[in-house]
């Protein structure tokens, strides 16, 4: 019998799986939690432990080392850079020190920025992503909506959940017309690395000509370690830097986050092994969800890491389909809590191949199953 819940899950909630279904959390194999699934690697696993006493002394208070190797491998000035505990402190920090009294978020996105306004007393505006233009942003409308009541801009490039990305040139179009407005533009780069041609969207060149450009990264899904908590934000506009490194608590970054930053930029068998691995993984996968477009599914081209799907039914839904996969210990993640979506969506990110065939395995058996009944 399924078990009826009204909670849903997030790529993190793997304990809660544990307690509802009685799985344990290490046999579950996360679609949800969109992290690279080669995890962390050999050099990074025995440098991690070499260096273990680190923990033992401070963290260098102004993070020079880690800020000179994160500006080469961004192709920008160490002064650029700021670093924080994980993405989220870096969106919190940016979002407090803006408070902006209405910002536009670009919508269905992750739910953190939302979150983060609110709790600064923010209004937010929301900015749909249609589905009848699957989910890409038309840029004219968007600029035209930039009034300048708004105070702040929210962008997730690649997107999450619809991996939908904007290019630079059209980042450029939408800086120009925040910049006439005086709108901060926060662009969340967490997925960029896994893009085909992460040159063609990542948006760092353009801090050399907007000032009100402030870019998020991190580690926790490209290099897999959500755990350690380092992110970093880009910006040109140093006044923010400063002022924001005023107001920063200090070493919010830990010394082994510390140590591992300043070796992962430079691993680049890493980097390559895992690009040719999504890569590849998501063409091939795409070819499958293909197949499987007559029996009512969609999916919406990814650029990033993770899939968001479309079940044209009512019989199967997000919901139930969750229920087929973690029965076979598969975690997709239902997409009906993000806002304009609703239990028709879900998205999985890209894993080994061998549990990307499984996973696929099943979303047919349940759609084909489903469209025999007819
Ligand atoms: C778009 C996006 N930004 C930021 C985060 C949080 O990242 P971090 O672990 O670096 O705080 C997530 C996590 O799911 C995310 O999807």
């Amino acid at each position: 019998m399924a078990i009826k819940h009204k909670e849903h899950f997030h790529g993190s909630d793997l304990e809660k799986i544990e307690k509802i279904y009685g799985i344990k959390k290490e046999e579950i194999i996360s679609f949800s939690a969109n992290v690279n699934p080669l995890g962390i690697s050999d050099k990074l696993r025995s440098t991690l432990a070499e260096r273990l006493d680190v923990i033992t002394s401070y963290p260098d208070r102004e993070y020079t080392s880690l800020r000179n190797v994160l500006a080469k491998y961004c192709g920008t000035i160490p002064e650029n850079i700021i670093v924080g505990n994980g993405s989220t402190e870096l969106i919190s920090i940016v979002i407090e020190f803006r408070s902006p009294k209405k910002a536009m978020i670009l919508s269905p996105s992750y739910s953190e920025y939302e979150r983060e306004v609110k709790l600064v007393g923010g209004d937010i505006v929301y900015f749909p992503l249609n589905e009848k233009d699957d989910f890409k942003l038309r840029i004219d409308e968007l600029n035209s909506a930039l009034e300048d009541d708004i105070d702040m801009l929210i962008i997730c490039n690649p997107n999450n959940p619809t991996s939908t990305c904007l290019k630079q040139d059209e980042l450029r179009k939408i800086l120009a017309k925040a910049a006439q407005n005086d709108i901060l533009v926060m662009v969340d780069e967490t997925y960029i690395e896994f893009t085909e041609t992460p040159e063609l969207f990542e948006a760092i060149p353009l801090t050399r000509e907007f000032n009100n450009l402030f870019i998020i990264r991190g580690i926790s899904k490209f290099f897999a370690s959500p755990g350690l908590r380092l992110g970093y934000a880009i910006t040109g506009n140093l006044d923010l830097i400063n002022r924001i490194n005023e107001k920063k608590n200090p070493w919010t970054i830990n010394s082994l986050a510390e140590v591992a930053g300043e070796l992962i930029f430079t691993d680049t068998d890493y980097i390559n092994k895992t690009r040719a691995l999504i890569s590849g993984e998501r063409k091939r996968i795409c070819k499958v969800l293909d197949s499987m477009s007559s029996c009512g599914l969609k999916y919406y081209d990814p650029n990033a890491n993770f899939i968001l799907c479309r079940l044209d039914s009512d019989e199967i839904t997000a919901d139930t389909l969750f229920e087929a996969c973690i029965k076979k210990k598969l975690m997709i993640r239902n997409c009906s809590t993000f806002k304009y979506l609703d239990e028709h969506y879900f998205r999985f990110c890209i894993m080994m191949p061998e549990d990307n065939d499984m996973l696929l395995n099943v979303i047919k058996e349940n759609i084909t199953k489903n469209t025999d009944l007819h």
